[in-house]
């Protein structure tokens, strides 16, 4: 078992990696009365707060992910009788605990959480550093808030059961680390890849929580992969959409002088490892993918908008040439 910090003055909180991690609730837990446990019916993973506790279950799917979700979450709490003293406790994937977690940080104006991420994606990413939201009809994570949780247990057993895909979704996530300062990372045992890649997130947390620099660098990859999941056009998972755009994002960064052929010739390697698509899906349609790439939440000020890889290693690049992009996402073609 591992424990590591985000370090975050007293608001810091430890993240578990290991199998049985989920055993270590009750003693994570802050002292509280009750525990709201909320999940969704396909998780599953019991949990045993060791106090009185009450399971609340979201819908399927990411369309679990709303405000109404929020509001139904909040009125059982109350219901329950759950007060600021107690904690809301998020069992699942990247859904259960950005809803969940929504729900607790306007709870009572802030209830504490402990998120039990039960998908490789929510072990080495979406549980830990306080991003929480729903989605509106307009766009995914339109309305969250930061809001840390008090703990982050990863038992490593729950993602034996995860779906094939599920897991190669995971692993996408996993490949972007591998350019963020993981080394060896395809080498690691599926537990040391994960608390390698939590290390790295906390650090990235500690060092910049409300993402005025570094943590920006998190987005490696994903500004072509939001763009191939809000076309809806192309049947991609999240993670499997970043395999395509960490390709991509490297591909790019050499047509602008960045990077040499080695280091694309790398990232095709991490991403085709994990069992990750390299290339565009057939049929995609370049004007669309641009024109929601120019929306991207990093572009509001300087036009097309990128973390790309480079001689100091990765950073945020505004005012990207339009047509460098075109012309790499035509030599992305199947
Ligand atoms: N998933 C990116 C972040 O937490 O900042």
């Amino acid at each position: 078992m591992r424990e590591l910090t985000v370090e975050l003055g007293e608001r810091s909180y430890p993240v578990v990696v290991g199998a049985g991690a989920r055993h270590r609730l009750a003693g994570v837990l802050p002292r509280v009365r009750r525990a709201a446990v909320v999940t969704q019916e396909t998780v599953p993973w019991a949990v045993d707060s060791g106090v009185e506790q009450q399971t609340f279950y979201l819908g399927a799917g990411e369309e679990a992910k709303t405000l109404a979700s929020v509001e139904d979450l909040c009125r059982s709490f109350a219901r329950f009788g759950l007060t600021r003293a107690d904690a809301v406790v998020a069992v699942g994937g990247g859904v259960v605990t950005d809803t969940a977690g929504f729900a607790a940080a306007v709870y009572h104006r802030g209830t504490p959480v402990v998120h039990l991420p039960t998908t490789l994606l929510g072990q080495v990413d979406a549980a830990i550093g306080g991003k929480t939201g729903v989605n509106l009809p307009e766009g995914k994570n339109l309305v969250g808030a930061f809001w840390q949780p008090a703990a982050v247990l990863c038992d490593t057993d729950t993602l034996a059961t995860l779906p094939p895909r599920e897991r190669r979704s995971g692993l996408g996530e996993m490949a972007k680390y591998a350019f963020l300062g993981v080394d060896d990372l395809p080498d690691l045992s599926l537990e040391d890849a994960v608390a390698a890649c939590a290390a790295c997130k906390a650090g990235v947390v500690g060092a910049d929580e409300r993402e005025s620099g570094r943590r920006a660098l998190l987005n490696y990859g994903h500004t072509l992969a939001h763009a191939l999941e809000t076309a809806g056009a192309y049947d991609l998972r999240h993670g499997e959409a970043v395999g395509v755009g960490l390709v991509f994002a490297s591909r790019l960064a050499r047509r602008l002088g960045r990077v040499a052929d080695g280091r694309v010739a790398e990232h095709e390697r991490v991403v085709a490892g994990y069992d990750l698509p390299t290339l565009l899906p057939p049929g995609a349609d370049a004007d669309h993918l641009l024109a929601l790439m120019a929306r991207d939440k990093k572009a509001i000020s300087g036009g097309l908008t990128f973390v790309l890889d480079g001689p100091a290693g990765l950073s945020v690049v505004a005012g990207v040439d339009e047509e460098a992009v075109r012309e790499t996402l035509a030599e992305m073609t199947a």
